[in-house]
């Protein structure tokens, strides 16, 4: 495989959308093949289970929801981000099996590692060369959220102790692959974030 994946993980309202796009545009200047792409939702059928896990009413089993989730990535990775690599494109991916880790393995009734197994099955172990944590409090999330008054899905719904679990859970994945991971402090200004981003996303580009 000969190009990049890059996955970026964060609380809702961490910015990620900010940083993805800027990073693409960075990474276009520069004359690479950029495929910018989302979990849930990055394919047709993944659109229909995105709306399934996020906007379905009532009660959806935690081992279901996280099969949901799985079925998505699962579909993902095998049609559109493995051929884009295998092309040497650059892969720009909101979300992707962290994000099954912290927020399912945050509602206590899961166990993480087997849901991550669970991921790594799905996708036949692909796993990204840089993965960028934006580390915000689950308060400011929360305020910034506040700001754009769109109607929240399931997961933004939760409690901001739910929140607060999955950011120390993103936490504890990163100390425990500190290769793999940039933590990047969210609440630094917008233009800090991105060279911090890039100068990582150099080194790796060589
Ligand atoms: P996202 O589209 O990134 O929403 P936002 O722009 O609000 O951050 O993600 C939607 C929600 O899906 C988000 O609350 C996290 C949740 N999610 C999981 O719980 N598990 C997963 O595996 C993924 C990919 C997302």
């Amino acid at each position: 495989m000969t190009g990049l994946f890059i996955t970026f993980e964060g609380g809702d309202g961490s910015g990620k959308t900010t940083q993805i796009n800027l990073l693409a545009t960075w990474l276009e200047a520069r004359g690479k093949t950029v495929v910018l792409t989302r979990e849930p939702g990055g394919t047709d059928l993944g659109v229909e289970l995105r709306n399934i896990v996020l906007h379905r009413k009532g009660f959806i089993a935690p081992r279901a929801e996280a099969l949901l989730y799985a079925a998505d990535r699962s579909h993902h990775i095998k049609s559109l981000v493995r051929p884009a690599l295998e092309r040497g494109e650059v892969v720009v991916q909101d979300r992707y099996l962290d994000s099954s880790v912290a927020y399912q393995g945050a509602g206590r009734v899961l166990d993480p590692e087997e849901v991550r197994e669970l991921s790594l099955w799905a996708t036949e172990r692909l796993m990204p060369n840089l993965t960028v944590l934006l580390d915000v409090p689950a308060s400011v999330a929360k305020a910034r959220q506040a700001l754009t008054e769109r109607e929240y899905d399931r997961l933004e719904a939760e409690a901001e102790d739910f929140h607060t679990r999955v950011r120390e859970s993103y936490l504890s994945l990163a100390a425990a692959e500190p290769e793999r991971f940039l933590v990047v402090n969210g609440e630094l200004p917008i233009d800090e974030i991105h060279q911090s981003i890039i100068t990582k996303v150099s080194d790796l580009l060589g």
